[in-house]
């Protein structure tokens, strides 16, 4: 219903940016199913992954074990914030500073934040072989 009514006061001439709302629950559509199953056979074993956190670097290779930034690197002993790990929070938010990762579901992020590079850690597959993020942002 959320998703409805937005979606029908966009098309009513509200300006997106008007629109808000809060997610308690995902509902995936159809659209987000499909692109989560192909980002979650992608392969991400040897992608070098950069965090950059409280100004230090750490870097890790990922592996088949994980497929988003922020489950890998908690698993190469990094300590992130998160919350939801269902991509409606935010609390995991970066910066792509280096290379490109592509998010399996955004419900968080708006527009103008995504174009700024900014990504959910724990919805985010790598798509090159190395990764720069940064959570100082
Ligand atoms: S932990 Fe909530 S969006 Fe990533």
């Amino acid at each position: 219903m959320v998703h409805y009514v937005s979606n029908y006061l966009i098309a009513a001439g509200l300006p997106k940016e008007l629109v808000h709302y809060e997610l308690f629950v995902t509902g995936l559509s159809e659209e987000d199913i499909k692109r989560a199953e192909r980002l979650s056979k992608q392969n991400v074993e040897g992608t070098q992954v950069t965090i950059v956190d409280g100004g230090k670097e750490f870097t890790f290779t990922m592996s088949k074990e994980y497929d988003n930034i922020l489950d890998a690197a908690l698993g190469a002993g990094a300590d992130l914030p998160f919350a939801c790990k269902g991509g409606v929070c935010s609390t995991c938010k970066c910066e792509v500073l280096e290379g490109n990762v592509e998010m399996k579901v955004n419900y968080a992020l708006d527009d103008k934040e995504v174009a700024q590079n900014l990504v959910l850690s724990c919805q985010s597959v790598p798509t090159t072989e190395s990764v720069v993020v940064n959570f100082d942002v």
